[in-house]
């Protein structure tokens, strides 16, 4: 038997990342429930989530309340907006469900200030799992200051028992991996900006680092509106210019070319394989 059987697991959220985690949670035998902004996107985000692998067991929920009423897990892995995930958590609360444990995916927000807006910051916690959740096998686990310790301990546990490696992060912006990965991300677009192509600059980190993806493959496939999203949070939170978005990638969001899921963002992927946007 799973060792995660018997665990109800909520996701909020059907982007990729969504999808994913509901699918590895469901695969190692737990009971999940998944619900995106209404029951259109929710169901809308069933049906993809079937389509992109074996067909696996999730039901859906009418609401977020609902999901949260009858979870051990809520794992939210909606947009990258602080509001928009405040107001999810008021959601989440009003389940008055006092044994949840509440994981966000964010990969840029304070797990501490959403703990105190959730209103519990003991049951509050960061599980910041990487793209695709199917695939990678890192999860950030990030503890707020008031993160009971005993909830880091069964998330480090869940962690394990999907196969994964957890790390322990602090709570500070972009946690580890995306903190450090920034300065290749920011060079890497502004390279573009100078008039060097993606195809030269991505090909040229691959080569020399060995990465599998190029930064601006991985930014396209990662989605720009949420790397900007945690752009943002790193400069507010730092106040440091080496943070701030690359004004290209505001316009490529702002224009909804977001990236690979978008059909269109440092790439044009309209024929398929990735070639210069133009
Ligand atoms: P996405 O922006 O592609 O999808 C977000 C989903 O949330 C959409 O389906 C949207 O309809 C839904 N949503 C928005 N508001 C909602 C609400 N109030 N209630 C329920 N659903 C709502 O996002 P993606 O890429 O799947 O990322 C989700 C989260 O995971 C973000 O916090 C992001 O920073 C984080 N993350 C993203 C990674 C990536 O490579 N894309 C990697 C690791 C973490």
């Amino acid at each position: 038997m799973s060792e995660l059987a018997g665990l109800r697991v909520a996701v909020a959220g059907l982007g990729p990342m969504g999808r994913g985690i509901a699918r590895v949670f469901a695969e190692a035998g737990a009971a999940v429930t998944v619900v995106d902004a209404d029951e259109e996107t929710t169901a809308r985000g069933q049906a993809k989530l079937q389509e992109e692998g074996p067909p696996i067991k999730v039901d859906t929920a009418a609401g977020v309340t609902d999901a949260a009423r009858d979870a051990d897990l809520f794992v939210e892995a909606i947009v990258e907006r602080f509001e928009a995930k405040l107001s999810l958590l008021d959601q989440v609360r009003a389940a008055g469900n006092a044994g949840l444990v509440v994981a966000s995916n964010t990969s840029s927000l304070s797990i501490g200030e959403l703990g105190k807006a959730y209103g519990d910051p003991s049951r509050v916690l960061g599980m910041h799992f990487f793209n695709p959740p199917t695939k990678m096998r890192l999860v950030e686990i990030i503890r707020g200051a008031r993160t009971d310790a005993a909830v880091v301990g069964r998330a480090r546990e869940w962690v394990a028992a999907l196969g994964k490696t957890a790390v322990l992060c602090a709570d500070s912006p972009n946690f580890i991996v995306n903190r450090v990965c920034r300065p290749l991300y920011y060079e890497s677009q502004l390279l573009v900006t100078q008039g060097v192509a993606p195809q030269v600059v991505d090909a040229a980190i691959k080569g020399a680092l060995g990465h599998r993806m190029g930064p601006l493959e991985l930014l396209d496939f990662t989605g720009l509106h949420t790397h900007l999203g945690s752009s943002e949070t790193a400069l507010r939170e730092f106040g440091d210019p080496r943070y701030r978005p690359i004004p290209l990638t505001r316009q490529l969001v702002r224009a909804g070319t977001t990236g690979r899921a978008a059909g269109r963002g440092y790439y044009d992927y309209s024929q398929g394989k990735p070639r210069e946007a133009q």
